[in-house]
């Protein structure tokens, strides 16, 4: 146990897409073989999404997860064996058990630190990132992964154009080591178990055999209302505990479902739609995979700079929500 740290701060990002693109002309061509319609106007009209990525056959979320892991790596100036903790948000796991994490870590080619993932669906880079930086203010972890990495295209029902356009596949992920200075400033999580139904894939593996419909449901209205009112609630809260006001967040990176939302939250927040890193046209929705692929972009790029804070938000199944405020 190394002693007690008293922050955490991101030191590297990464981001990895699978090659395989679809735009909305191409998804409206696969669901016209099954007799399903859609199209480019109502998909972008609705969503914000003009196209998603999806893995090809026999390619896993812990080998997205590895991609994006070796590009917050090598950002971080740092080597796999300096990793003293893995944590990876997913819903899409390789296998029902061993945890991803510990497929990943393998890959990576270490051993020893602990490694499990978090099931928080949409949220769970957000909660992931709570834990990690729990985790090291407590002195337990000096250095950790933290990823969120998803293949939802598996979990899709492309007979139900309602959700089988919106989702994407991919990785995020974040280097993120104890330091002098924050890092996070703070964060927030939150559940309310009582709207399992509104967004789950209600399968399970029994007896050798899948029960249920191992298939994505969503009541797309329910969670829409939901989510706003989440988003706008969770990151007033949090700007409260760090005693700062709206107008001192350089940018909004929330998670990548819809830009409608998207927009919603940072009207009510007063924030200009130019402060607001959206990435859900190109990758569509990711589920765990959307913040930090999002924040790779945006430091890519050049908006994310040292210095600058940053507001990361989290909405999704279980109904679970949560925000995280960050100095870059
Ligand atoms: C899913 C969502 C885009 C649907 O948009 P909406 O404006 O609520 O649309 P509705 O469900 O009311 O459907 C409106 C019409 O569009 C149709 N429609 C739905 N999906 C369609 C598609 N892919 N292509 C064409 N038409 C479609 C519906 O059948 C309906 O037709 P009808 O009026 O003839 O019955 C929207 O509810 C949403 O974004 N919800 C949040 C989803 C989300 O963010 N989930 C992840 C959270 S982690």
């Amino acid at each position: 146990m190394n002693a007690p740290s008293t922050h955490s701060r991101i030191t590297g990002t990464g981001g990895f897409l699978p090659p395989r693109r679809l735009s909305n002309a191409d998804m409206v061509a696969l669901l016209a073989q099954r007799g399903v319609e859609t199209s480019d106007d109502w998909i972008v009209e609705r969503t914000g999404i003009r196209a998603r990525h999806f893995v090809d056959d026999g390619v896993h979320a812990s080998d997205l997860a590895v991609a994006a892991a070796r590009r917050a790596l090598e950002a971080a100036r740092r080597e796999a064996g300096e990793v003293d903790l893995i944590i990876v948000a997913t819903s899409t796991p390789d296998m029902v058990f061993p945890s991803t994490a510990a497929i990943v870590q393998n890959k990576l080619g270490i051993a020893g630190c602990p490694a499990f993932d978090l099931q928080a669906v949409c949220s769970g880079f957000v909660y992931a990132l709570t834990v990690a930086d729990a985790m090291i203010r407590a002195g337990s972890a000096r250095c950790a992964l933290v990823i969120g990495a998803e293949v939802f295209s598996r979990l899709l029902d492309f007979d139900d154009r309602t959700t089988c356009v919106l989702f994407g596949d991919g990785a995020g992920a974040v280097v993120l080591e104890a330091s002098p200075t924050p890092g996070i400033v703070a964060s927030e999580l939150h559940a309310d178990g009582r709207h399992v139904g509104i967004l789950c894939v209600p399968g399970t593996v029994a007896g050798g055999q899948v029960l249920g419909d191992p298939l994505l449901k969503m009541d797309g209205q329910a969670v829409f209302k939901l989510a706003v009112s989440a988003l706008e609630g969770v990151a007033r809260s949090v700007l409260a505990k760090a005693g700062c006001q709206a107008s001192d967040i350089d940018w909004l990176i929330p998670h990548q479902a819809n830009i409608r939302i998207m927009q919603s939250t940072a009207r009510k927040l007063g924030l200009a739609p130019e402060k607001v890193v959206v990435t859900v046209g190109d990758h569509g929705n990711t589920s765990a995979a959307s913040v930090p692929l999002a924040l790779d972009v945006a430091v890519r790029d050049g908006r994310v700079c040292p210095g600058h804070r940053v507001m990361l938000e989290g909405v999704g199944g279980g109904f679970t929500w949560g925000a995280v405020l960050l100095d870059y």
